[in-house]
């Protein structure tokens, strides 16, 4: 996706606050940054233009949100959009630019979210080799589970079927429990649903947006993340049943055989 450049966008972040980029220096103490340091904590990766992360933050003050982007040209428009929202100064958001890519630079344990958004990240789908930059790829979810409280959760939305069943395995390979599960989310009546500049397009083309909540466990992942890689064949099974109307079984109930098969080894649904 091109981002258009804009001029104005770098001065604005950098005059504001609560902008940090790159800092190393927050790790382990995040909470500290806001006003209000005993609050919940809540990232959001891959904020884009912040709109649903500035309703989130004035209809929440009882908790602190951290909204995180690689792109200042993305993160000038949030910025915008919290201000408009919330108000010259909120006291419980911060915007961080930085690639997700390494996220544990930037927060460890100490740092405990409760909980992470994930909205209608790039889907990488187009070539395999291309998945593990998915922002819920396992080299992605092992960092977020080094950083996340016990009990943590990852909500994660998207429009696009090929990411969401690989983002499934992904969960449970990686010990996270599905808590919630929906395939239209407008259908379904979920609450509280802060809806994102993107799925604002989705829903005007009437794409139903899938969405899960994803619950760490202590259950560790068994193999190697950095070089896991989802068979071709377990996607093109899954979008076949999604097309028949029929969906994968629950989490719980799909055996993925990460340790027999080796670290890079093919997963297989039971
Ligand atoms: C498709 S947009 C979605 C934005 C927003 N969540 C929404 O739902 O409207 C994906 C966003 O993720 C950001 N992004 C993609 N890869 C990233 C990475 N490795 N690190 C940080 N941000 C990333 C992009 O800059 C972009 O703003």
């Amino acid at each position: 996706m091109h981002i258009r450049r804009k001029k104005w966008a770098r001065p604005e972040l950098h005059a504001c606050p609560y902008f940090d980029e790159e800092t190393e220096e927050r790790k382990g103490k995040w909470r500290e940054a806001f006003t209000r340091p005993g609050l919940p904590l809540h990232l959001e990766m891959g904020c884009g233009k912040g709109v649903s992360t500035a309703a989130m933050a004035a209809d929440n003050p009882e908790i602190n949100y951290v909204a995180v982007d690689i792109s200042q040209d993305v993160l000038g428009d949030a910025r915008r959009n919290i201000e408009r929202v919330c108000g010259e100064n909120p006291g419980n958001i911060r915007i961080l630019c930085a690639d997700i890519a390494g996220i544990e630079r930037y927060f460890d344990e100490d740092d405990g979210p409760e909980r992470i958004y994930i909205s209608f990240c790039n889907p990488w789908s187009e070539r395999p080799k291309h998945e593990k930059r998915r922002l819920t790829h396992p080299r992605q979810l092992v960092q977020y589970r080094r950083m996340l409280r016990t009990d943590g959760e990852i909500w994660f939305k998207t429009d696009d079927d090929t990411l969401f069943e690989d983002s499934r395995a992904y969960f449970q390979l990686c010990g996270f429990d599905c808590a919630y599960i929906t395939w239209d989310l407008a259908g379904s009546g979920f609450t509280p649903n802060y809806i994102s500049e993107h799925e604002q397009k989705y829903m005007a083309e009437g794409v139903p947006i899938k969405f899960g909540i994803f619950r760490m466990t202590q259950r560790e992942p068994e193999f190697d993340p950095v070089r896991f890689r989802l068979t071709p064949g377990v996607r093109r099974r899954a979008l076949e049943l999604a097309a028949a109307g029929i969906r994968m079984p629950d989490a719980e109930n799909v055996t993925w055989r990460a340790a027999e098969h080796g670290a890079a080894g093919d997963h297989t649904a039971e």
